[in-house]
């Protein structure tokens, strides 16, 4: 049975909801589900822009074959061919073998290293500000690399202000009915994943993303719709989300509050965060979010570190070394290029106290324009009371730096 949804004139959703994959990307949990959005435009000529992941295929033909109604598909335009939305390209040609594919050189090339066979149809090449008609509407093509991948483009309706906008504006949670994202509560349900979506997957292409805003910005008044490939469209207050794109590529913190973070073996440095932010919530700071970091997918932990302005790095040592999940997540804050923010520092050990030596080393040399904070409090085994001194101090440390001006 088809499901579909009407974007506007002439234009329908034709994606599918994703609830059975636990990762994407075999690495990030899903639990609420991811859709892959592809989009149908029934002008003189019809055309599909972007497939789906192989298992949502079937949806997706059963979706494309409604519409169309007996029609032939003329075009199928690939702004992004990696498997989760170009898996399902092979399977359209077979089924509609007229139809003319419109993409990058570069995608072209990926189609073919990916075994995505296209020979034997007429290829169009385009690039940045080629214009191409179907009909009554006009689309233009926009490079957009490493948003997320080289090959990348978005594709502009001129003629009703549709945005094909790729991975960007995305968000995992499937979309189980909403097809916009003012059906649903966005600042509430969503706005979580929305982060965690977009700082795990491109959080790394900052610049990149930042490039597409800036061409973006040129045409802002003329988008009405912003259709990505993941989550909901988007037609109402469009600033909203397009400020937090910016945000998250600049590296700046949505929000002025502490995140504290623990590698805890048997609880004792759990309590020292634990003390930490009851401290900062007596001093008013009460934007504090604490995560074990052994039982907290590091993706969380990452969508967290862009949201927050502070970061508490609280860590036992082990083998003379950083607890292996936290280095792990560091390691994943390099990766992604986390960039700006105010670190401190609890460490913990029995007999070689060295975790926050280490951690402070990797946050100042391996990270970009990070501050830490020269308050540390450092414990031998547990917290005791002898420690309330040191403790306060962090408190105060952090309390005074949230109290200073924004960075940058
Ligand atoms: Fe949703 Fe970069 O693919």
């Amino acid at each position: 049975m088809y499901c579909v949804r009407t974007v506007t004139d002439n234009l329908y959703w034709v994606g599918a909801n994703d609830h059975r994959l636990t990762l994407f990307e075999n690495i990030h949990p899903i639990p609420k589900g991811v859709s892959y959005n592809a989009y149908l435009l029934l002008d003189k000529k019809s055309v599909l822009f972007d497939t789906v992941d192989w298992s949502a295929c079937r949806q997706l033909l059963e979706n494309i074959e409604h519409l169309l109604n007996g029609k032939p598909l003329d075009y199928l335009v690939i702004n992004h061919m990696e498997p989760d939305h170009g898996a399902s390209i092979e399977e359209i040609l077979l089924r509609y073998p007229k139809v003319s594919i419109i993409s990058t050189e570069k995608a072209f090339l990926l189609m073919h290293q990916f075994g995505f066979h296209v020979d034997g149809h007429e290829c169009i090449q385009v690039q940045e500000g080629d214009t191409f008609s179907f009909g009554k509407h006009t689309v233009t093509f926009v490079a957009a690399p490493m948003v997320h991948w080289p090959e990348a483009m978005v594709t502009f309706d001129t003629t009703n202000g549709v945005l094909f906008s790729a991975d960007a504006f995305g968000s995992f949670i499937a979309l189980d009915g909403k097809l916009f994202a003012d059906e649903v509560n966005f600042d509430r349900d969503w706005i979580d994943e929305a982060r965690r979506y977009l700082t795990n997957i491109v959080g790394k292409y900052g610049p990149h993303i930042q490039l597409l805003l800036g061409k973006a910005a040129g045409i802002l008044d003329q988008i009405k719709y912003i259709c990505p490939l993941h989550g909901p469209v988007w037609r109402k207050d469009l600033g909203y989300f397009i400020d937090k794109y910016d945000k998250w590529s600049r590296y700046e913190p949505e929000v002025k509050g502490v995140m504290i973070v623990y590698a805890s073996m048997y609880g004792n440095t759990e309590a020292a965060a634990q003390a930490l932010a009851a401290k900062l919530c007596e001093r008013g700071i009460t934007d504090v979010a604490v995560y074990d970091v052994s039982n907290t997918h590091v993706s969380y932990l990452i969508s967290e570190s862009f949201k927050y302005s502070h970061i508490v790095l609280a860590s036992v040592t082990y083998n003379l070394g950083i607890y292996p999940v936290m280095k792990n997540y560091l390691e994943d804050m390099k990766a992604l290029n986390l960039q700006n923010r105010t670190f401190a520092i609890i460490e913990n050990g029995s007999w070689a106290v060295k975790s926050g030596d280490l951690m402070q080393k990797f946050v100042e040399e391996e990270l970009k324009n990070m501050t830490v904070l020269n308050e540390r409090l450092s414990i031998a085994s547990s917290l005791h009371a002898d420690k309330a001194v040191e403790l306060d101090k962090l408190a105060d440390a952090l309390a005074e730096s949230l109290a200073e001006p924004e960075k940058g």
